[in-house]
């Protein structure tokens, strides 16, 4: 029984030393310490031995148990860390390898340049307005001079809802909706916003544009502050150099009327392609309060003058860029608007 004891040991050492794994140690140790295993045979057999062999045979079999015992622990632990070693090798990471570049995007050339001229107003004093889309035909037109049945309606083909109810075909409502919360206030807003003509789009039309309104009302406003505001802001846009000119035109809502245009920033006034040959860019439309528009807001028109303008930000974002068709600008396509960054401007 001792040789077999002997045997036995040496037979798990080896098999111990060959184990390569962590599961295949464990296996070992199942199959040589489990209850199962020959060990706890050896033992349970000592009853079958005489008296007096007992106690020898037990401190032998429990020399060999903790023999083979100490060796699958200390198997175990190299085990272990060659296993940690090999994983840690594996998510090993390079922290010299150059980063995966990250795809940024960019503001779309309309939100930059709505963006831009929001922070011209803002820095002079101005706060932003807005304004439903779905608009009333009475602050569309009715509040504005344009009453049921008048010719310049036509000038901006809409979209009705019902008889009352139409898709806003300028930002002009905002400064009869604004007169009318201030009631009698003095105003200084800009609002920007969509609005919606019955158009066919092409290169230059579009259904849905966008449009930025302006709306100062309050004592002793007049056409010179008007003139005075456009300058300044011709030349934060389109440069220092830049001359502004303001034609004579008619909008049912201000009285006088004017159209401004800029110097043009290409040839400097020469005529080239961008002008037309004329040497100025139209650029936006103005004028003074119409006394009936203060009126039916509810202001005396007798106490307060003011002026207004509107203009639209996907032709000046045109000029800027020298983009061809405005169509580009709702396609989103990204090679298009990727090609605008923060400083290109
Ligand atoms: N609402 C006018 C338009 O859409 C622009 C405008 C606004 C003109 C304010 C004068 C004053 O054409």
């Amino acid at each position: 029984m001792e040789q077999q004891l002997q045997l036995l040991k040496e037979e798990a050492l080896t098999k111990i030393e060959n184990a390569i794994s962590v599961k295949e140690l464990n296996d070992v140790r199942v199959s040589y310490l489990g209850k199962k295993g020959p060990i706890t045979d050896l033992l349970k057999g000592m009853g079958k031995l005489p008296a007096e062999e007992r106690p020898k045979m037990g401190a032998l079999v429990n020399v060999v148990r903790e023999s083979v015992t100490e060796s699958l622990e200390a198997r175990m632990i190299l085990l272990e860390e060659q296993a940690i070693n090999e994983q840690l090798a594996k998510e090993a990471i390079d922290v010299t390898l150059p980063g995966r570049p990250v795809q940024t995007g960019n503001h779309h050339p309309l939100t930059r340049v709505v963006d831009e001229i929001e922070d011209f107003f803002i820095s002079m004093g101005y706060e932003i307005a807005e304004g439903p889309e779905v608009e009333k035909d009475y602050y569309n037109f009715e509040a504005l001079n344009l009453p049921k049945g008048h010719p310049a309606r036509d000038m901006q083909d809409s979209f009705y809802i019902s008889e009352d109810v139409l898709l806003r075909t300028h930002t002009s409502p905002v400064q009869a909706r604004t007169m009318e919360a201030k009631g009698g206030e003095a105003i200084k807003i800009i609002c920007p916003g969509k609005v919606y003509r019955r158009d066919s789009d092409d290169a230059t039309h579009s259904h849905q544009f966008t449009q930025i309104e302006g709306l100062v009302v309050g004592e002793n406003i007049t056409m010179s502050d008007l003139k005075g505001t456009l300058d300044l802001f011709a030349k934060k846009m389109f440069g220092e150099e830049r001359e502004i000119r303001l034609r004579p035109s008619f909008f049912p809502f201000t009285e006088p009327s004017v159209e401004m245009d800029i110097s043009c920033f290409k040839c400097g006034g020469d005529g080239c392609n961008v002008c037309k040959k004329t040497g100025w860019i139209e650029i936006l439309g103005a004028g003074m309060v119409h006394p009936n528009v203060l009126r039916m807001a509810g202001y005396d028109p007798s106490a307060v003058t003011g002026f207004a303008f509107g203009m639209g930000p996907e032709r000046i974002a045109m000029l800027r860029y020298g983009v061809e068709d405005i169509r580009h600008f709702y396609t989103n396509d990204i090679r298009f608007i990727s090609q605008f960054h923060r400083s290109e401007a």
